[in-house]
């Protein structure tokens, strides 16, 4: 259900807030945490003989679209890509010697776009993962995709590979949105690459989708959801344009005149909940929707869904392993982030060390408050880390204002109010006083 568009809550959707897809988040990791303390950790995790999840981070792309955030750069020809895989490969090989063979619940290949990677290179390194690990049966083995770089060959070297879940990147179908954005791809090259992935059997599809773009309006949203529910996949994410220019100067090509203030932002958030929910999908967590028979549905039903660097999931595996330049892992003892720059990792990694530049020791507070957070994100309601724990100042406004209800030992987000979700979050965040600056709530 979504909340009426009052003033209050227009307010309170502008609040700048983290994504939460970890506790603490990454801006508060510090240079504490060494590659010896991960290597640690990953030894400790080896030993428990418990099935692990994979990450790797492929930052490469053709081009730049204008709005992207993620780590990643232009690369034209393959020679940069073949050398980042080369050393994706001896790190592959590092985290092994920690690890040792460890069981593999998912593997996620992101980006960047994963699908840049050719095809040998791809090939190359799953048979390496297959042989330094073992793939539980039934693992999830997902790629983001870009759609306009999908092909019916890709798609079935994809499907050979054993890749079972595969996500595009939508984002808009309005042809002034995409000339905004610098990424032009029409419906027909959509419908091509869902076409592709389900004649090569990879019928797991999710798609991306965004609001607040540069020149989106709530026509363009409605085009935009009624053509890509026609095509019914599995799992849609509808994400808020994150408009950070200091951290991805890149974005400074996008006007700000341009942009929905908060108030349009909303609206096509609820806009897009809205059509969605009508067109027969539930809503998973804060952004997500899924088809009711699909695992994140059922997950998010039975109170099990959660959360990490990926956005909502279904894994349940303790800890998750990046691999490649700025990727993050997280284990039962703490995160480690590699180094950002493709420089730093490859020169880390050539000298036979784990290339982690940065991290967190998880402590009891940390647990327990990652724990409010997460049910937050998932559950919209928490156990509070201590049952006489004070209504935290910053939900009073909430409390008065009937958005959240605190009792019981109990904090709640009335109607699952999506929109302030974050901001009610951000309450259990012991470090946020202390600096980030962050995208809007909404
Ligand atoms: C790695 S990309 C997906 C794969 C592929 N590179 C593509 O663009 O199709 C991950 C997703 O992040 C989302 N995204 C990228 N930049 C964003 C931003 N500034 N704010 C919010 N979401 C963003 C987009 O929805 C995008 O599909
Ligand atoms: S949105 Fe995807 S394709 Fe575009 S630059 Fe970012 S990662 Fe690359």
């Amino acid at each position: 259900m979504t909340a009426s568009i009052s003033p209050e809550l227009v307010a309170l959707s502008g609040q700048p807030v983290p994504r939460y897809t970890s506790y603490p988040t990454a801006p508060h990791f510090s240079a504490d945490i060494t590659a010896a303390d991960y290597g640690e950790w990953l030894r400790a995790a080896g030993v428990t003989g418990k099935p692990v999840s994979l990450y790797l981070h492929i930052p490469f792309c053709r081009t730049i679209c204008t709005y992207c955030g993620c780590t990643t750069k232009a690369a034209l020809r393959d020679d940069p890509i073949r050398a980042y895989a080369a050393t994706v490969h001896d790190e592959i090989a590092l985290v092994a010697r920690h690890l040792g063979p460890a069981p593999l619940s998912h593997i996620h290949w992101g980006g960047g776009t994963p699908n840049i990677l050719p095809p040998d290179c791809f090939t190359g390194l799953v048979e390496d993962l297959a042989r330094r690990f073992r793939f539980q049966a039934g693992m999830e083995h997902a790629i983001e995709l870009d759609p306009r770089h999908v092909t019916p060959e890709g798609a079935r070297h994809l499907a050979r590979l054993g890749i079972n879940r595969a996500s595009l990147g939508v984002q808009t179908l309005d042809p002034a949105v995409q000339a905004a954005i610098a990424r032009i791809q029409p419906l027909e090259r959509i419908e091509a690459a869902f076409a592709a992935l389900r004649a090569a059997g990879i019928t797991a599809i999710n798609a991306d989708l965004m609001f607040g773009l540069p020149r989106q309006t709530l026509d363009s949203i409605r085009g935009t959801v009624a053509a890509l529910v026609r095509l019914r996949p599995q799992r849609i994410a509808v994400f808020g344009y994150a408009h950070v220019p200091w951290m991805k100067p890149h974005q400074r090509l996008i006007r700000n005149e341009d942009l929905p203030d908060a108030a349009r932002r909303l609206a096509q958030a609820q806009l897009a909940r809205d059509l969605l929910l009508q067109a027969g999908y539930c809503a998973v967590g804060i952004d997500h929707f899924a088809l009711p028979d699909d695992e994140l549905t059922l997950a998010a039903n039975a109170g099990t869904l959660r959360r990490n660097f990926q956005g909502y999931t279904t894994d349940k595996a303790e800890s998750l392993i990046g691999i490649g330049a700025s990727s993050i892992s997280r284990t039962p003892h703490g995160y480690a982030q590699n180094a950002p720059d493709n420089h730093g990792w490859r020169r880390a990694v050539e000298e036979g060390c784990l290339p982690v530049v940065r991290g967190h020791r998880l402590l009891p507070d940390d647990v327990a408050r990652g724990r409010v957070i997460e049910d937050i994100l998932c559950r919209f309601k928490a156990e509070l880390p201590q049952p006489d724990m004070a209504v935290p100042p910053q939900l009073a406004a909430l409390v008065e204002q009937g958005w959240v209800r605190v009792a019981a030992g109990r904090v709640e987000i009335h109607d699952h109010a999506p929109e302030i979700a974050r901001i009610v979050a951000s309450a259990f965040d012991a470090y946020l006083p202390s600096g980030g600056r962050h995208s809007a709530a909404v």
